[in-house]
């Protein structure tokens, strides 16, 4: 008899911005007001929102902006923004799973370079795949310390 292995199937795809609150609300935002999860440019046709999904349900997410940091000189660059896995999903690689496939997504459309402004906590999660920190730590209220970090895409 064949042994049933059973694999989970995650399905990684575009979604809308209002999508993506459903995961940056609660994960990044926690008791903070709604509005809070909205983040500038949202809705632009430059911006472009990712989650990572299984049996329908949306597990983690990420974001990328067309916005250049003033201190790389790369003139293809894209932010990263709104990282975030649902807490009982964190650990499984689904942050990379999603952040991957939006590398690739903006590496498809002549995208050179990827910057974020990361958590303290999550600084270690982006220099596994592959980002460096760059400049001095700073302070963002109510959320605490980051580093600015970023990633040739090649
Ligand atoms: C940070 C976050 C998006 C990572 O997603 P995740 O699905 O938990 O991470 P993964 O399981 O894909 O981890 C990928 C790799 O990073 C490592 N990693 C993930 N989070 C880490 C952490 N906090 N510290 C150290 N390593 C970490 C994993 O061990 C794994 O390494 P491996 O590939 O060598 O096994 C997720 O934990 C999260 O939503 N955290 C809370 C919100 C947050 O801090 N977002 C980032 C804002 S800048």
């Amino acid at each position: 008899m064949l042994n049933t292995i059973n694999t989970p199937k995650y399905i990684i795809k575009l979604i809308s911005a209002q999508e993506s609150y459903q995961v940056r609300h609660p994960v990044l935002r926690p008791g903070r007001a709604f509005e809070t999860c909205i983040f500038d440019g949202d809705t632009l046709e430059t911006t472009f929102h990712f989650g990572i999904f299984l049996n329908n349900q949306l597990l983690g997410i990420c974001s990328l902006f067309k916005n250049e940091h003033k201190n790389l000189s790369d003139a293809h660059q894209y932010q990263l923004r709104g990282m975030a896995v649902l807490a009982e999903q964190q650990g499984k690689g689904l942050g990379k799973l999603v952040l991957n496939y939006a590398e690739s997504f903006i590496k498809a459309k002549g995208i050179t370079t990827i910057w974020c402004n990361a958590r303290e906590v999550a600084t270690k999660f982006y220099t596994n795949l592959g980002y460096e920190i760059f400049g001095e730590p700073f302070e963002i209220e109510k959320i605490g310390t980051h580093y600015a970090m970023y990633k040739p895409l090649q």
